[in-house]
């Protein structure tokens, strides 16, 4: 079973596809076992508790100091047992300790072709809108390894999605968000797979 923690910091419907890919078998050999909100109101939260997912809450407003507060993510994480990190939405950096013990066992979901539209300042609605901007004919999601850069891990998996005529930012983020949610799920099927076969299990 590979022991997987997801950290959010809103609506969580990268976190609510884990979920329901879990429940439904499509993901094998994994199991959930701690998310972490930046925020306390995160919906993501409720799409946790509605599975019985342990909870979290590690903000500036429960930390505001960043060691604090990145202390206390990564004892949570370990306490969890993670094996796995996922970052679905979440909207921080994390901080180099965090990247250096779980070097190799974090990835995060980004929603463009990286490396194009990605970095500082290239999040959520912004990503889209320089995207159609620019008169792009396709964009895409990306699912990356996670190091102490922003957004530049390894690639493990990518997909694009075509723009298309009348797009604005809501329509074209609605599309490729859609993406997300399938090879997010992949990528975590990818590497619970791959964790069971090393240990044997089935
Ligand atoms: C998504 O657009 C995703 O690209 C980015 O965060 C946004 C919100 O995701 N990583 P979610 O609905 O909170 O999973």
């Amino acid at each position: 079973m590979l022991n997987t923690a997801v950290m959010v910091s809103g609506g969580g419907t990268n976190l609510q596809a884990i979920l329901d890919a879990i429940e439904s078998g499509e993901i094998e050999g994994a199991r959930l076992v701690l998310v972490i909100s930046s925020r306390a109101d995160a919906r993501a939260l409720s799409r946790a508790a509605a599975h019985g997912v342990p909870t979290f809450v590690a903000g500036k407003a429960e930390f505001p100091l960043a060691e604090e507060r990145s202390a206390a993510i990564a004892s949570a994480l370990r306490g969890a047992g993670a094996e796995l990190i996922v970052l679905a939405g979440y909207m921080h950096v994390l901080e180099p300790r965090i990247i250096r013990e779980f070097e190799g066992r974090i990835i995060n979901i980004h929603p463009s072709l990286i490396p194009k539209y990605c970095g500082l300042g290239f999040y959520g609605k912004r990503v889209h809108r320089a995207v159609l901007a620019a008169g792009e004919r396709e964009s895409g999601a990306t699912v990356h390894y996670v190091d102490e850069g922003v957004d530049t891990g390894p690639i493990l998996l990518q997909e694009r999605v075509p723009v298309l005529e009348g797009d604005d930012a809501d329509g074209l983020a609605a599309r490729v968000l859609e993406t997300e949610h399938r090879i997010l799920v992949r990528a975590v099927n990818l590497l619970a797979k791959e964790k069971n076969r090393k240990n044997g299990e089935v």
